[in-house]
């Protein structure tokens, strides 16, 4: 049995960074300002080379793009302008804040503490305009800098172990994670915080892929090592975590050397010190996959998470109509997004919030999602002000279009204290859990199954996000206390865990439209 089959590594992980009330108020861990990381990886040796400013907007509403995706055999590859709109739209940088003594720069998707620890590599044959590499984007120059030149494609293929999207793609985008930058604020519950923080850009990536008319997969299916060793990370400190394929062509990649040299190319430092937790790194070994063949025999056949038939009252969904859907396009909606910092207390009405809902989950294309359709999360909500909803705890029943009510009642102080005491769940019109049962997951994807379960929480999460920017409402990601939540959604959710908290409503900025 490889370590991956066995499951134990990723429920220790899971139970070890739960969040308590007694958790919070006994950890004695503080920001040490003075060690803060970069939120840059950069190559001091290598020449950026700009990506075009100037981009066309596909004019595609949000509301759709997250919704659907291109149909896989569609033939398409990206040109250097598309790659450019792909990274300005998910990796990018959106938004710039002073504060006395520092700058922050915001990025298109949603990221916990805007430490933005998501790296994003290319692997591509040649495209119009681009040469055959592969690039490390550079969000802060806007560029890319090439690590090696060739069509090195065909090492993904073998990693994934003859993933057909991979194979056929023009180009794969690897997202990598790295543990200090994140770990700085979050200790080590941060490898949580790669499934979510991946998934926020994943989200964008998808919507992107398709209003550019690019097929998208997203794969988690590879050796980990391989893909490690071909970006020349330092797998201690960095580590593949999702791979994307864009567009299709008939061709497939030219075979590659055996043996992928390393490059031994020097990173600046991102802090001057860095506090290892290894209860991370033993996580990530114990779900990485050893070989091509456990690679491919570990995607897909999703197991169907058992969701019990409504028992209590429902509400059916009204989503808007296609006359009536907000079309604002998904590069206006990406780039006015920003978590919600105070939310109004004032009502989203059913439709909006059925609109989302729909919209948000109706499928993501990846490896471990098999049928197309499949989920792994299951949602649940805390509904404070929806007008026409009565105010209480939900389930929700994605198959059958309906709200089941759990239990009525003002629950703001409770949602409150679930998302770790912050006003913003208080505040919010709905809040909106992820709770999935690890149990099969963990069965059927060992350890890994715990990344993905993340990561698909993420990408969900990502799109609640862009549903609720598309219709001028606000949302925030939240963390939260797990036992807890579970708690307040039993008996319904006893078992499930909590995976994800997404907050929505009106922001305190703005006057509802
Ligand atoms: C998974 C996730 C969890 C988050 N948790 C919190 C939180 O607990 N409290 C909070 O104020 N913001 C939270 N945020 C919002 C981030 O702080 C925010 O995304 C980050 O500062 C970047 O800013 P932007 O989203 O406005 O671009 C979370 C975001 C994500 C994606």
């Amino acid at each position: 049995m490889t370590e991956n089959r066995n499951p134990e590594a990723a429920s220790t992980y899971h139970d070890a960074t739960k969040h308590s009330y007694a958790s919070i108020r006994t950890n004695p861990h503080f920001m040490d300002w003075s060690n803060q990381p970069l939120p840059f990886k950069i190559y001091p040796t290598l020449e950026t080379m700009r990506l075009p400013a100037e981009m066309h907007q596909t004019g595609v509403a949000a509301l759709s793009v997250i919704a659907e995706s291109v149909p896989a055999l569609t033939s398409a590859a990206p040109d250097l302008e598309a790659v450019a709109q792909l990274l300005y739209l998910s990796g990018g940088i959106t938004r710039k804040r002073s504060y006395p003594g520092r700058e922050f720069y915001f990025r298109a998707a949603a990221c916990t503490g805007a430490l933005y620890e998501v790296e994003l590599y290319l692997v591509c044959g040649d495209l119009s305009n681009l040469q055959a590499g592969v690039y490390h984007f550079a969000p802060a120059e806007f560029g890319l800098r090439r690590l090696r030149a060739g069509d090195y494609r065909r090492a993904l293929l073998e990693a994934t172990g003859g993933e057909p999207s991979i194979a056929h793609a023009p180009l794969t985008i690897v997202c990598t994670c790295t543990y200090w930058r994140n770990a700085w604020k979050y200790q080590a519950r941060t490898y949580r915080h790669f499934g979510w923080d991946n998934g926020t850009l994943l989200a964008n990536l998808l919507a992107v892929a398709t209003a550019l008319g690019l097929t998208a997969r997203v794969v988690c299916g590879f050796v980990d090592a391989d893909v490690n060793r071909l970006l020349d990370v330092d797998p201690q400190r960095e580590v593949a975590f999702s791979l994307i394929a864009f567009g299709y062509t008939d061709a497939l990649p030219p075979k590659v050397p055996a043996e992928i040299s390393p490059l031994h190319l020097e990173t600046v430092p991102l802090s001057q010190r860095e506090v290892d937790y290894p209860l991370m790194r033993e996580m990530h070994a114990a779900s990485s996959l050893a070989s091509p063949e456990e690679a491919e025999s570990w995607r897909g056949h999703t197991p169907t998470t058992n969701i019990s038939p409504p028992a209590g009252p429902i509400v059916s969904l009204e989503p808007f109509s296609d006359g009536e859907m907000p079309r604002d396009p998904i590069e206006q909606v990406i780039q006015r997004r920003g978590s919600t910092r105070r939310f109004a207390r004032s009502p989203i009405t059913v439709p909006q919030l059925s609109t989302m809902l729909d919209r948000a989950t109706r499928g993501v294309p990846a490896d471990f999602l098999d049928p197309p359709g499949a989920q792994l999360n299951d949602l649940y909500l805390i509904v404070h002000a929806i007008e026409g909803l009565l105010p209480g705890a939900y389930s929700f029943h994605r198959g059958r279009g309906v709200l089941e009510c759990l239990k009525r009642g003002n629950f703001r102080a409770d949602a409150g204290y679930l998302g770790l005491g912050q006003d913003l769940s208080a505040d919010a019109a709905v809040d909106i859990f992820f709770l999935a049962d690890l149990r099969p997951i963990l069965q059927r994807f060992g350890n890994r199954g715990y990344r993905v379960v993340q990561l698909e929480a993420g990408i969900l999460g990502g799109k609640l996000y862009l549903a609720a920017y598309a219709q001028r409402l606000g949302a925030t990601g939240l963390t939260f206390f797990d036992d807890d939540v579970t708690r307040f959604f039993s008996p319904h959710a006893e078992g499930k865990s909590a995976i994800f908290l997404v907050a929505v409503g009106h922001s305190a900025k703005h006057k509802p439209v």
